[in-house]
Order: structure tokens, then C-alpha cells, then sequence
């Protein structure tokens, strides 16, 4: 693994679980002849995921990587999540990846791995973090009765949607609105806001 700065172009890797329309803003921003940097391996926990095709359409390696239910093996017990950050660990290496990006990607990585990786995992969460954490952030937001909301590009820590901020981009919060006219409302904003916060990233200037 690199250490910073990181190289040019750096080798990322994209960690999601769904739809991947953050994927897809990456992708396009970081493409394979980006001097920068580019996308070169995307990873699923979630075989139907949407983002697994969308990396298969834009030729990036796609590899879906299950995360198994705990379950008690007696002396062979493993949790799903050591399953996962171990093939998922040996891909990262194999592909030489200086940065990992999680774009809706719905699990809680292990301390462990979080710390072999500090700095060079990046999250995006649909709330002005340290504000609503965790699942259903729109919802959140509705519910606190909020004026505005947004969405937060962060480093990853150990914990929920807590690492360092690298930069937020708001949005107004309409009467009327619904958790569906929020989501889309931060989406198009998460859509700017990460590829903005990667080429931050990329270039140092963090
Ligand atoms: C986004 O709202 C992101 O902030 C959150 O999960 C959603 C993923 O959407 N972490 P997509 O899969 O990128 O379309």
C-alpha cells in the first residue's frame, strides 16, 4: 500500500452496495486516462447490485464480495465481516489501490481495517454530518424539522459516519417535501460533492 502524497494516477477503488448513481458520478470524473487518478476496481456485498453493472458498463473490474451471516461455527466461527475485509483486502492489494472510496456502501467496516487504511477512505453520507448519522438520514432531517440539510464527504474513522469533513454541500428543505424529494434533492448535490472532495484529496490540498 502508498502512503501519501498519494501517486498519479491513483489507483481507486469504489466500495457500494445499491443503485451506484454516486458511482456513476465518480466514474465519469475519474476515468482511465484521468492523471489524477482512476476508478479501477468497484466492489459489491450485494450480487444484483445496480453499481456492479454500471462498472461492468464502463470496462472497470467488477467484483461482487459477499459479507455472510455471522453464524457459530464452533471453533471455525468468522463473521461475515472478516469474510468480506479479507477477500475484499486481498482484491485492494492485488489491484494496487491508494484510495477506496464507499459510495453507498450500507456496512460498518472493522477498526482494524479502518486503521490499516486511515486516510484513504472516504465516505458520503446524506445529512450535514455531525447532524443525522446512520440509517435513513433524510427521514431524520424531516423528522428534527430542520430548515436545511445536504450532504457530507468525510474521511472514514472507526466509527458511524464520524471521520474527519472534507467538504459538505447544502440544500434548502421545502415545505411539503417527502423523504423522496429530500433523497433527490441531496443526491444531485452528492453527485458534485464527491467527486469534488476526491480531486481535493488528490491533489493535497486537504
Ligand atoms: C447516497 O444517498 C449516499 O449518500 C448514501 O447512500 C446513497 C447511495 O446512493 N450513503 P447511490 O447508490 O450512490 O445511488
Amino acid at each position: 500500500m502508498s502512503h501519501f502524497p498519494l501517486p498519479r494516477p491513483a489507483r481507486i477503488a469504489v466500495m457500494a452496495s445499491g443503485r451506484g448513481s454516486n458511482l456513476e458520478a465518480l466514474l465519469k470524473a475519474f476515468p482511465h486516462d484521468n492523471p489524477l487518478g482512476h476508478i479501477v476496481l468497484v466492489i459489491s456485498d450485494k450480487r444484483e447490485a445496480l453499481a456492479l453493472q454500471k462498472a461492468v458498463e464502463a470496462q472497470v473490474e467488477a467484483e461482487y464480495v459477499p459479507w455472510p451471516k455471522s453464524r457459530d461455527q464452533g471453533v471455525a466461527y468468522k463473521t461475515g465481516r472478516e469474510q468480506f475485509e479479507r477477500v475484499a483486502g486481498q482484491l485492494l492489494h492485488e489491484h494496487r489501490i491508494d484510495l477506496i472510496l464507499l459510495a453507498g456502501f450500507m456496512r460498518l467496516l472493522s477498526p482494524a481495517f479502518v486503521q490499516a487504511w486511515q486516510g484513504r477512505i472516504l465516505n458520503i453520507h446524506p445529512s450535514l454530518l455531525p447532524q443525522f448519522p446512520g440509517l435513513n438520514a433524510q427521514r431524520q432531517a424531516l423528522e428534527a424539522g430542520v430548515s436545511e440539510s445536504g450532504c457530507t464527504v468525510h474521511f472514514v474513522d472507526a466509527g458511524m459516519d464520524t471521520g474527519p469533513i472534507i467538504l459538505q454541500r447544502r440544500v434548502p428543505v421545502l415545505p411539503g417535501d417527502t423523504e423522496e424529494t429530500l433523497a433527490a434533492r441531496i443526491l444531485e448535490q452528492e453527485h458534485l460533492a464527491y467527486p469534488e472532495a476526491v480531486r481535493r484529496v488528490l491533489q493535497g490540498r486537504v
